[in-house]
């Protein structure tokens, strides 16, 4: 049985797709193995969201490069985001790459690796679009207990530092049947979590014109049986409606957690990236969630050095980030990308903020960032308290300790009852509260 190894850069999406691609090659006979040097096809998934993550694919592929010589009848192919950004040139300039596809044309694999076989020809095939009808693929999942499920694909919004609407093309939400067969095939293998996903994921059922949306899909999904998690990722503060609040704080399966990236905490800031939103928006929803659910987990994303922020800009989002309180948030230094207005402003010298001043920010920020973390921590996870957690597996750290998340998305590690399993339930009495995480341990 030929073999193959993937390397998943980037986000949710593309951990989704790899596992589809597994699934389509399961059924050519591939086996997935986990050493590079001992596979008949490596694939790598990229992402091109910042130029640091296109870096990671180019010395990954030099390193696979060195492989093949020694090899020489490994196949290389590339997949994803920078695939679909730039794949041919980059064939061009790396010609031991086999294989080219796109984030449109996954479904095509098997047809393009059996081409190359019998062909010997390298093959790069890239769509402009999806498909009209999104094809329905095998998945071979490389969880337990929880699993993602694609829901929307694409983004519709134009933010000005962003490459995703240009790699990713636009909104397109799945049929609400394969979603729900989907994830009832997922519980009778046994799973109880699903995180469902998309770029822009709170514009679920937008495209239907039919008044479907995320709030619908919970309520449509909510009564699987077997099924005892839901949550949804990622979501744009412009679709996050009282209503999908309600129906979140209404539905018990659905957890309590929000990521809904806010970008920057200042209000010129956000025009200039096309956010569509004001911090004060973004406040009012923060509002609403915790009028419902007063220990929800709220989340977001911040870029520093955005060309133009001021640092009083940048204090602003600052104090934004104060106020507000999130559990946590991932920040980036802005990264300009091929063909978007913010890369055009990157290279006026009155706009672009330095290398230091980026570095300076980001550091600052992530201070921050942490200091707030932990002050929600000690408040929503305080030691003695008892929460509900999902046991996912063993701590990465320590086979002897549990790992799995709080309802409100926090990640808990904790001792006790060697009968229990990953997929159970349990209740968990802190002992230690840290920024990121908390310890403690199971009761009855
Ligand atoms: N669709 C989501 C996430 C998009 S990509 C949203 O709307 O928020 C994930 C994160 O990467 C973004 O939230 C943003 O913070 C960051 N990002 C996107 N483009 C970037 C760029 N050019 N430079 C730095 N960070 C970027
Ligand atoms: Fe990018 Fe903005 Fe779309 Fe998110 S909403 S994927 S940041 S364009
Ligand atoms: Fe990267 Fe593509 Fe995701 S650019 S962040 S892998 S959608």
């Amino acid at each position: 049985m030929p073999n193959c190894y993937i390397e998943t850069l980037g986000c949710q999406m593309n951990k989704a797709d790899s596992e589809r691609m597994l699934g389509l090659l399961s059924e050519l006979d591939y086996k997935e193995i986990d050493k590079p040097e001992e596979a008949d096809l490596l694939i790598i998934n990229t992402c091109t969201i910042r130029e640091g993550a296109a870096d990671k694919a180019y010395s990954n592929l030099g390193r696979w490069n060195k492989l093949k010589e020694q090899r020489p009848n490994t196949l290389i192919a590339l997949s994803g985001c920078l695939a679909q950004e730039k794949g041919q040139q980059i064939q061009k300039k790396m010609p031991y790459i086999d294989i080219v596809f796109g984030t449109h044309n996954l479904h095509r694999l098997p047809d393009l690796l059996l081409e190359r076989i019998k062909s010997g020809e390298k093959q790069c095939e890239l769509y402009e679009k999806l498909p009209e009808e999104i094809p329905e693929t095998p998945i071979i999942r490389q969880t337990t207990v929880t699993a993602w499920v694609n829901v929307i694909l694409g983004c519709n919004f134009n933010c000005t530092y962003c490459i995703v609407p240009q790699v990713r093309g636009r909104e397109k939400s799945r049929s609400l049947d394969f979603i729900k067969q989907e994830i009832e095939k997922l519980v009778a293998d046994g799973f109880k979590e699903v995180t469902l996903l998309g770029q822009n994921v709170t514009a679920y059922g937008l495209d239907f014109n039919d008044n479907t949306s995320l709030a619908s899909l919970l309520r449509n999904i909510h009564d699987i049986e077997g099924l005892e998690r839901i949550r949804f990722l990622t979501g744009h503060p412009h679709h996050v409606t009282d209503e999908l609040i309600e129906t979140v704080a209404e539905l018990p399966k659905v957890c309590e957690y929000f990521h809904i990236p806010m970008q920057a905490g200042d209000d010129e800031t956000l025009r200039r990236m096309a956010r569509v939103y004001k911090v004060d928006k973004y406040i009012k929803m923060v509002e609403k969630i915790r009028s419902l659910m007063p220990n929800a987990g709220i989340t977001s994303d911040f870029i520093v050095g955005f060309p133009g922020e001021t640092e009083e800009q940048f204090l602003n989002t600052c104090k934004t980030i104060e106020k507000i309180g999130f559990d946590s948030c991932i920040t980036a230094m802005y990264s300009p990308r091929t063909n978007t207005p913010g890369a055009k402003w990157e290279l006026d010298p009155n706009l672009k903020v330095s290398a230091d001043k980026k570095q300076a920010r980001i550091v600052h920020i992530n201070a921050l960032v942490t200091e707030i973390a932990e002050k929600q921590s000690r408040k929503k996870y305080p030691v003695n308290s008892i929460h509900e957690i999902l046991i996912e597996g063993r701590s990465q750290r320590n086979s002897a300790v549990w790992s799995g998340r709080t309802r409100s998305g926090k990640v808990c590690n904790f001792i006790g009852n060697p009968d229990k399993k990953p997929g159970d339930l349990v209740k968990v009495k802190v002992e230690e509260v840290n920024p990121w995480a908390i310890k403690g341990h199971i009761i009855e």
